[in-house]
Parts: structure tokens; C-alpha cells; sequence
């Protein structure tokens, strides 16, 4: 009997692995800020801690951890800058926001070069404020939040995975282990969705860089103007609204990781300057003369094709061969189906603590067989829809968007016509029968058989099955009848028959 639906068991229950809450270490004197924070930040997903001194907050720093610390430059006591200081020889790669009234932000800029991920004006512009606090909160998590790049189901509490066992994400997962003791700079290609992202962070996280910072500047949002600026900081007056001197992301991340994404839409002017620092280490802040030194590490990544931007003369070839040192490709969901079953189990636990935990044959079918176009990131958004459908506690074809029901827009993998049957997956559990459970793919492997059996009604399954059976049989025993009727479970007479009726020639089965 196959089993009615496939199980992804989590053994233990489920905590909470994935979005941590988040803590924010507020030193500051006014109890006014406090509270503003307070009523700012509201939220489950936010603890505020404080300290009103320096000296407190270093110490509740080292105990209470936080991920985010935002404090005043100007303290009673040990000073905004010296506290900073001693932080960064606690932890070199917490962010740290400093918090500065109007005419001290000299002494912000010199935070800045400490360290500091970045300040902030008093009175606030709550917007703002917000915009900052939850860029470094992200920045916060890819930091701390460990992306493991081995092939792992089991995920530790911390970790967050790179799903896949097929060849080519063994490839990459190669990669990026060869890449961990070196500082290359690294080309991450790929379709949209494809998960260049989590790989870069994998890089970071196993490079001997992992205990300094990790930023991210995604090229394609920032309007062009400002792109050189959050990349290489601008002089006071350097253009006009450049009202005070700014440091940008590449000396903020000094000794640390860059993470430049879609950087194919990055302006020849950027690109030249990107190409100079790669070339000699050093920039200049926009409208500044003086050189500046910075040992940055640089992933990059990109959704277009560089080569044909290189041809097209939008990208620079020089650029692209010293970003192109190390490439990694990753292949699009519809060319790795072998991962989709295990990319389903990931997100589900990821997905929780949830009562549901499993999905029916019919529809896992229904995912191996999609097109894709949107890749992992599709399939994770499609799951999480799927488990707010769901009514029960099982996964059905109902609950995924109805154009998937229909017409599947790439055969499932390798299709019916070659039957090669999975092995049996260990994972899986039959939840309602005692036999020896099928290997539960069966069920899968019955659903692309119906979609090829559709698509011409000549075509006959069970016939087909059998005579691929045999063929398959006849292959791994390399032709010996006796052998593969016992393989088969039938008799060498019932075995020679068929070999007749489907008129198998023995070229034909071993080859
Ligand atoms: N192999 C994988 N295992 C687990 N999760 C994955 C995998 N690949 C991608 N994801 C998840 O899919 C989503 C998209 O991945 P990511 O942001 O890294 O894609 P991307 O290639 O950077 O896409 P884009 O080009 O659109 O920026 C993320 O939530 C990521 O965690
Ligand atoms: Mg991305």
C-alpha cells in the first residue's frame, strides 16, 4: 500500500530557529529616548534593553547580548567614542548606531571610523530612525544568523541552510568550502530567486573574515546619484544636499565583507571606481582628493547575463574579469527537481511551529513538476501560502495556486519515459500502515506517469511501466533471466513471455 500522504516528521519540537527575536541595547541618559524607543519599536519581535551610562552598558552588553546597540556620543562619565572603542574589542562586528544632536556630527563621522554602522540625528525623523534601526537589525541577523552549506536536514537551532542534494548544488557547496580560507573575490550568478544571497552569506560566514562585519548594498535600489555615495561616502559639499561629510559602506567595512548585489546595474562611473579599489585598495569619497585604504573582501552577484552586458558595452570588461575570479552559477530550480522534494521539507519546518507537517503525494507531485520561473523563492512563497490555505493539516493540491493544478509547464524530472525509480527515502514515514512502506516517490513517479498518459491517449501506463521495468531489471543484472525475475518478483516463464510480448532484444537491454 503507498502511503496517503508524505510525512516530514520534525523529531523534536520545533523552537523558534529562524527569526530570533530581536535585542536592542539602548545607552543613553534621557529617559525621554527610552520611551520614544518604546512607542517607536513596539513590537514582539523587539526587546529593548538599557543602560544609562557607558560603563553600565558594556556590562549588560557582554551579558545580555544584544544585536543591535544605539547609543548617545554624548555621555556622563565614559564617553560615547570610548565606549564604542572598548565595544569593538568585545565584538568587532555588532552594529552600532550613534545617536548625536545637530553640530556635534564631527563626532559622529569619527564614530563612523571606529566602527559605528551608523548615526543618527536628534530630534529624531522617525522614518528614518526606522529605516537605519531596521537596515542594521537585517545587517545584525546576516551577521550572526550562520548559513550552513551543508547539505544538512537537520538544521541547528541557529543555522540556516543551503537546501540541495543534486550534482550541481554539491558543486556549489565544493565551492564555497575550497572558498573559505582564501579572500577571492567572488561572482555569484544566477536567475532571480536562486539563493545567490544566502550563498554569499555562507561565504562570509565559513571565510576567516566571519568575526568582522557583513554588509549588503543592493546596487539596483539605490537611485544611481547616490549609489557612489553609500558606497564610497561623500565630502561635505561634495554635491548639493551634501550637507555634511559621509562615510560609505566600503570603510565602514574595513577588514570586513561586501556583499555588492546586481551589480549589473551599476553606472559606468561606479564601475570604474569599484574596478580601483579592487585593482589598488584605495578610493576616494566623492568630491575628496584623498586616497583612502580599505581591505574589503567583495562578493558580488547578479541576476543578468554580464557577458552579454560586457558585449553590449554597459558592463566593463576589466571589471568583469577581476570580479569574475571566482564564479559560482546556480542553476535554476527547474534543472535541480531532485532538491525540490527536500527544499519542501526545509520550508515547511521553516515554516513553523505549525501543527502542519506534511503534504499529499498529489500535490508534492504538482511542485515537482512547475516550471519555476521564480525558482526557490517561489516555491517558499507558494508553501507559505499553502499552509495558510490549508485546512487541515495536510497540504492538497487545492491549496496551491490553481494554475499549477493545470498545465504543468515542464514535464516532471526526466519524465515517465524513463522509469528510474528513486531510492527509498529515509525521511519519509508512511503514517498509517504497518507493511514495509513504498518508497513514497512512487506516488510522485504515479503523477508524472497520469500528466504523460494525458498528454496522448495512445499512450498506455501499466504496459509502459512494465516493459521499462524489465528493460531496467535486464540492465542491472546484466542480462541474467534468472536474476531479474527475482529482482522482479514473477517467474522466468512469465518473465520470457513478456520479454516476447513487449519484444525486448537483448541489444536493447544491455547497452
Ligand atoms: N538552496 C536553498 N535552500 C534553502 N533556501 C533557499 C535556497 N535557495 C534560496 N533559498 C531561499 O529562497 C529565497 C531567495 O533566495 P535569495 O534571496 O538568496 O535569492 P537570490 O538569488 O539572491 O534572488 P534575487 O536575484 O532575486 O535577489 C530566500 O528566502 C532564501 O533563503
Ligand atoms: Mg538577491
Amino acid at each position: 500500500m503507498l502511503a496517503a500522504w508524505t510525512v516530514f516528521e520534525t523529531r523534536a519540537p520545533v523552537r523558534r530557529s529562524f527569526g530570533n527575536m530581536d535585542k536592542l541595547l539602548l545607552i543613553d541618559d534621557e529617559a525621554d529616548v527610552l520611551y520614544s524607543f518604546h512607542r517607536i519599536f513596539d513590537s514582539p519581535e523587539i526587546e529593548i534593553v538599557s543602560a544609562s551610562s557607558g560603563e553600565e552598558g558594556l556590562k549588560l552588553f557582554s551579558k545580555a547580548k544584544p544585536n543591535l546597540v544605539i547609543m548617545d556620543i554624548r555621555l556622563g562619565g565614559m564617553s560615547g567614542l570610548e565606549t564604542l572603542r572598548r565595544l569593538r574589542q568585545l565584538d568587532a562586528k555588532a552594529p552600532v548606531i550613534m545617536m548625536t544632536a545637530y553640530g556635534t556630527t564631527q563626532a559622529a563621522i569619527e564614530a563612523m571610523k571606529l566602527g559605528a554602522y551608523d548615526y543618527l540625528l536628534k530630534p529624531f525623523d522617525v522614518p528614518k530612525l526606522k529605516q537605519i534601526v531596521l537596515g542594521a537589525l537585517k545587517a545584525a541577523r546576516d551577521m550572526r544568523q550562520v548559513v550552513s552549506y551543508q547539505p544538512l536536514l537537520e538544521t541547528e537551532d541557529y543555522a540556516l541552510g543551503i537546501v540541495g542534494r543534486s550534482e550541481p548544488m554539491q558543486q556549489v557547496f565544493k565551492m564555497i568550502g575550497q572558498l573559505a580560507a582564501s579572500d577571492a573575490t567572488v561572482l555569484i550568478t544566477g536567475e532571480s530567486g536562486t539563493g545567490k544571497e544566502l550563498v554569499a552569506r555562507a561565504i562570509y560566514h565559513h571565510s576567516q573574515r566571519s568575526t568582522q562585519p557583513y554588509l549588503a548594498v543592493n546596487c539596483a535600489a539605490i537611485p544611481e546619484n547616490l549609489l557612489e555615495s553609500e558606497l564610497f561616502g561623500h565630502e561635505k559639499g561634495a554635491f548639493t544636499g551634501a550637507v555634511a561629510q559621509h562615510i560609505g559602506k566600503f570603510e565602514r567595512c574595513h577588514q570586513g565583507t561586501l556583499f555588492l548585489d546586481e551589480i549589473g546595474d551599476m553606472t559606468p562611473a561606479t564601475q570604474t571606481k569599484i574596478l580601483r579599489v579592487l585593482q589598488s585598495g584605495t578610493f576616494e569619497r566623492v568630491g575628496g582628493n584623498q586616497p583612502i585604504r580599505a581591505d574589503v573582501r567583495i562578493i558580488a552577484a547578479t541576476n543578468k547575463p554580464l557577458e552579454q552586458a560586457v558585449a553590449a558595452r554597459q558592463f566593463r570588461e576589466d571589471l568583469f574579469y577581476r570580479l569574475n575570479v571566482v564564479r559560482i552559477h546556480l542553476p535554476p530550480l527547474r534543472e535541480r527537481r531532485e532538491d525540490i522534494r527536500l527544499l519542501v521539507q526545509y520550508f515547511l519546518k521553516k515554516l513553523g511551529p505549525h501543527p502542519l507537517r506534511s503534504i499529499s503525494n498529489e500535490a508534492l507531485a504538482l511542485l515537482e513538476q512547475h516550471g519555476w520561473p521564480g525558482n526557490v523563492r517561489e516555491l517558499e512563497n507558494i508553501l507559505r501560502r499553502a499552509v495558510v490555505m490549508a485546512k487541515g493539516d495536510v497540504i492538497l493540491p487545492g491549496d496551491l495556486p490553481p494554475e499549477m493544478a493545470s498545465t504543468p509547464k515542464t514535464p516532471a524530472r526526466g519524465a515517465a519515459a524513463s522509469l528510474a525509480l528513486p531510492t527509498p527515502n529515509a525521511d519519509v514515514v508512511n503514517p498509517s500502515s504497518s507493511e514495509p512502506a513504498a518508497p513514497s516517490d512512487l506516488a510522485a513517479l504515479a503523477q508524472a506517469l497520469f500528466h504523460w498518459a494525458r498528454q496522448d491517449n495512445r499512450r498506455k501506463i501499466i504496459p509502459a511501466v512494465e516493459r521499462e521495468l524489465i528493460i531496467q531489471a535486464l540492465r542491472e543484472t546484466q542480462g541474467n533471466q534468472v536474476h531479474t525475475a527475482r529482482l522482479l518478483g514473477i517467474t522466468r516463464a512469465t518473465l520470457r513471455k513478456r520479454i516476447e510480448k513487449f519484444g525486448i532484444k537483448r541489444e536493447i537491454a544491455i547497452r
